[in-house]
């Protein structure tokens, strides 16, 4: 579904991606995984096409995204950072967002599920930042779109949270859906992808299951892999 060919992005003289290549197909969870800076956000960005590479080619379904804005109504999309209107109400936010995707969207739903209902007529400056991110949830899971890319939507979670979005997560793998995630806590990473993406030097360093970035790295949990892969000598 997705196909990333090449992609070289640098922000001044920063070189964030250099020649990455990277195939997703149809269905289940991907964790992008790297450290701090290697470029997940950016790689991300991409793909919504609100980075723009210096060069290479990215193709989803078979079309470049090159030519337009319309294959943005296939993905949903929970930014990293998501700045809000602080003055208008969590309600106000929901509506917004509905006029302007124009879809069918089951929000009551999720507001039930993450406790929200106390929260809909505060302003979103009054948020503190768990809340937000629970809002923030709201606005990217209310609609159906084929792919979803969730970056980093554990942030601020509380644990009750935390299980709430992994039920969804499966749910939504349930119903076919591709889902890109980012997140630095590795045991919520572990219990749901099926495949990990590891970003270092502005390339894929490693893509496959966990147990064969296990195997690769010799370690028994996924924290000890991660922080081993850095140091594994060969490319995959
Ligand atoms: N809009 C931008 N302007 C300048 N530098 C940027 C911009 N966005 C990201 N960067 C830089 O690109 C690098 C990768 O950032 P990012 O993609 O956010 O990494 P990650 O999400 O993996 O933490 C960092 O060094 C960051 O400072
Ligand atoms: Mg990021």
């Amino acid at each position: 579904m997705i196909k990333i060919e090449n992609l070289h992005k640098k922000f001044g003289k920063n070189v964030v991606l250099s020649g990455l290549d990277l195939e997703i197909k149809n269905g289940g969870i991907f964790a992008i995984l790297g450290p701090n800076g290697s470029g997940k956000t950016t790689l991300i960005k991409s793909i919504l096409g609100m980075v723009v590479p210096n060069s290479g080619q990215i193709y989803l379904n078979g079309a470049t995204i090159k030519n337009g804005w319309k294959y943005r109504k296939q993905i949903d999309y929970l930014p990293q950072i998501a700045n809000f209107p602080g003055n208008l109400k969590v309600k106000e936010l929901i509506r917004m967002i509905k006029d302007l995707r124009q879809m069918p969207s089951n929000e009551e739903e999720l507001i039930t599920q993450f406790k929200l209902e106390p929260f809909l007529d505060k302003k979103l400056s009054t948020l503190s930042g768990g809340t937000k991110q629970k809002v923030n949830i709201v606005l990217s899971f209310m609609f159906e779109s084929p792919l979803l890319i969730l970056d980093e939507p554990t942030t601020g979670l509380d644990p009750a949270a935390l299980i709430n979005l992994k039920k969804l997560i499966m749910q939504e793998k349930e119903k076919g859906k591709t889902i890109l995630i980012t997140s630095h806590i590795m045991q919520f990473v572990a219990e749901i992808a099926d495949e990990i993406v590891y970003l270092l030097e502005g390339k894929i360093y490693f893509k496959g299951s966990i147990e064969e970035l296990m195997t690769k790295t010799q370690q028994t949990d996924l924290e000890h892999a991660i922080a081993a892969i850095a140091t594994t000598p060969t490319h995959v």
